[in-house]
């Protein structure tokens, strides 16, 4: 398990945000060097994006290439699957090395199942909400999450526009969030996949994340640990507003 996990938090909004890369815009030639390299620019997560060409018009990595890059770094692997079915592969990524498993409600035929799933396999769980999606999969749920994961474009490929209407989303999920917290539930860590760059994510943070994955807008760029310190200072903006 990582030295950091969701569960060791006080509660989301006051922990340090987190920076997951998503290694969908990474030179996949050298992908060991990379995740190294993006932990060494300081890096949080590594964001693993796993396409089948059925839930989303692409197809990206399995279990085989997570294991393969988990020696390379001891940062937590976040695995967001865009699949259809999802249970079988839970164990696969789980026995591959991945720490985080995140999935969407609705490629799932029983999402209570499914999140037991993940947590029976030692890796911390979480559903992926779709611009369009409603945060109502949350209601009878909230006991068994780690993470929830708003998508700010249409699952499926790197470097598209940041969705607008996912700022006022994030507000809701984060309202939803701290009232299970204040309850007395367990923290739930609210993080943010597409479309974020240095110009916006000081309103993402504003609005409630505290988990942000980039993808183009690291790996586009030569000088990784400049764009992360970057995102970091606007991150500090978001959250003072
Ligand atoms: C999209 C993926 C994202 C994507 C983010 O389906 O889930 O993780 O790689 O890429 P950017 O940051 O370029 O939008
Ligand atoms: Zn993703």
């Amino acid at each position: 398990m990582p030295s950091e996990a969701p569960n060791t938090m006080s509660t989301p909004q006051a922990a340090t945000a987190r920076i997951a890369p998503s290694i969908l815009s990474a030179d996949f030639a050298r992908l060991g060097e990379e995740v190294r390299n993006v932990v060494d620019a300081g890096a949080d997560w590594i964001h693993f994006d796993v396409m089948d060409n059925h839930y989303v018009p692409n197809l990206t990595i399995g279990p085989m290439v997570c294991a393969a890059i988990r020696p390379h770094v001891q940062a937590p692997i976040d695995v967001h699957l865009m699949v259809e079915p999802v249970d079988a592969l839970v164990p696969q990524f789980a026995k591959a090395g991945a720490d985080i498993i995140t999935f969407h409600p609705e490629a799932s035929r029983h999402v209570d199942r499914t999140l037991s799933l993940i947590r029976d396999n030692g890796c911390k769980a979480g559903l992926v909400f779709n611009p369009a999606t409603s945060l109502s999969y949350m209601d009878y749920v909230m006991d068994k999450l780690d993470v929830v994961l708003l998508m700010s474009v249409n699952p499926g490929f790197g470097g598209q526009s940041f969705i607008p209407s996912t700022l006022d989303k994030l507000r809701q999920a984060r309202a939803r969030i701290e009232r299970w917290t204040q309850e007395g539930g367990q923290p739930i860590l609210l993080e943010v996949d597409g479309g974020v760059k240095v110009d916006n994510i000081a309103e993402i943070r504003a609005a409630g994340a505290d988990t942000f994955v980039a993808g183009s807008a690291i790996f586009g760029k030569p000088d990784y640990r400049a764009v992360i310190t970057a995102l970091r200072a606007q991150i500090a903006i978001g959250q003072a507003s």
